[in-house]
């Protein structure tokens, strides 16, 4: 068998691991949710659902792939034989994602065109559901490819090929060097521009203002594991893989530490950004924020559209934002093909240029459904199918299976021997116990949810 690849340099596996975190889900996710469960109230069981579960979770995954050296279905095999298939169902999640994910990276592709001449018109969200979609004929409307999408996604495809195509350092590494900085510095370009519009404060204060009632419902806290999970892209197959291409000598806590919070980090500053500029067309349109706020989708593809129209200089502006969009979906989409191909790879020892070339056209193919016109009906279905039952599923077999029927500790002794600084026993007590409880909880509360 062929050396493992690896990394070239500590940051450049960092890079790639905050690459594949920050997404889509940080700049437009992330603010919606912060707003609709509480403000800034939802921050406690959001950094709660952090230190108990994300950091823990991303530890473990970057301990057991360093420690044995394989995509999730060969670390699951090496560790219990009989649990392969665990791995398999994270890699399968992942695929599913990375097919319709690539279409809303598409979406954001045409958007930072149409920026350049406000091509969304003084109707965003007419444009966006009638003329951009072609939604018009009803969500089942499956005749026909929106072509604008069908181009950017094959440009998406073809740039996460090429990517995955050319290897862990020449490839993946080489492009996070290049994505992560340019996002850095867009994100703060928008938010200098945005905290320093008028009334930016006011729209700033609505997503940080508590709402201490909020803690006691416990979909905000369901919520906030969720997107825990779903932004730090653990039980995904994908920290694991990334952590199998370590050199031997790395250090896990900190590595996992530096992750979980720079991506945090990048969503309070992103979410920061959005409600300064929704503030913004608060004022000067004088209407309530909850008015203008609207969830997923819509959010980037139309509220935005609507506040950048009233900023000067708004093509210059709309352009970066959904260039950062592309950018931070396009890291995150890298990581998540690499979990399915390098899963591929080490099952069936295939090289990995037919293995990517092979899973990029599969893949592609399989998009096509989502860039029809009723592409966004079935996305919506899909997504919530995914996150409600793959990724709760896949995280709770996962926490229970490490920490109940293996020895977890080895892990911890394990990742403490390699790394600056140790971490204590509370992670075995967050993983045994918290985690698995919550996600039970969710898993029985979304099932209950989903049959009423
Ligand atoms: N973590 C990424 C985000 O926040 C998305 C992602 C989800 C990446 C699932 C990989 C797997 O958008
Ligand atoms: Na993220």
């Amino acid at each position: 068998m062929a050396k493992r690849e690896q990394w070239g340099t500590r940051s450049g596996f960092i890079l790639a691991a905050v690459g594949s975190a920050i997404g889509l889900g940080n700049i437009w996710r992330f603010p919606y949710m912060a707003y609709d469960n509480g403000g800034g109230a939802f921050l406690i069981p959001y950094f709660f659902a952090l230190l108990t579960a994300g950091i823990p979770i991303i530890i473990l995954e970057f301990g057991v792939g360093h420690k044995y050296r394989g995509s999730a279905p060969l670390t699951f095999f090496n560790i219990f034989g009989k649990w392969e298939w665990l791995g398999w169902w994270q890699a399968l999640v992942a695929f599913v994602i990375s097919v319709y994910y690539v279409v809303v990276i598409s979406w954001a592709l045409n958007y930072a065109f149409l920026a350049l001449d406000l091509g969304w018109g003084t109707s965003p969200e007419r444009f966006f559901f009638d003329e951009f979609l072609q939604l018009s004929n009803g969500p089942m409307d499956l005749g026909g490819i929106v072509w604008p999408v069908f181009a950017a996604a094959i440009a998406m495809w073809a740039v996460t090929w090429i990517i995955l195509f050319s290897g862990v350092k020449k490839g993946i590494e080489l492009a996070n060097k290049i994505f992560m900085p340019l996002l850095f510095l867009l994100l703060l370009i928008m938010l200098v521009r945005a905290v320093t519009l008028e009334g930016a404060a006011q729209g700033i204060d609505w997503l940080f203002r508590p709402d201490f009632s909020a803690i006691a419902d416990y979909r905000v806290w369901t919520a906030a594991y969720g997107q825990i999970f779903f932004t730090l892209s653990v039980c995904f197959a994908i920290m694991i893989t990334y952590s199998s291409y370590l050199p031997a000598k790395s250090d896990i806590n900190n590595n996992g530490m530096m992750t979980a919070f720079i991506n945090c980090g990048f969503s309070l500053l992103a979410g920061i950004m959005v409600f300064g500029v929704l503030g913004h067309m608060a004022a000067t349109q004088d209407v309530a924020l909850h008015e203008i706020v609207t969830q997923g989708v819509g959010m980037a593809f139309v509220t935005i559209p609507e506040a950048v129209n009233l900023l000067p200089a708004p093509e210059f502006f709309g352009f970066l934002f959904f260039l950062s969009l592309v950018f931070a979906g396009l890291s995150s989409m890298i990581s998540i093909s690499e979990a399915c191909c390098s899963s591929l790879i080490d099952k069936f020892g295939w090289d990995r240029k037919p293995t990517t070339s092979l899973f990029c056209l599969v893949g592609f193919m399989l998009s096509l459904i989502f860039m029809t016109r009723g592409g966004l009906f079935i996305l919506d279905i899909t997504d919530h199918f995914i996150n409600n039952f793959g990724i709760v599923f896949a995280g709770l077999v996962e926490v229970i299976l490490l920490s109940w029927f293996f020895k977890l500790d080895t892990v911890r002794q394990y990742a403490n021997s390699l790394s600056d600084f140790a971490i204590g026993t509370w992670w075995n007590f967050c993983l045994k116990v918290i985690t698995p409880v919550v996600l039970g909880y969710m898993a029985v509360a979304n099932l209950v949810g989903d049959i009423r």
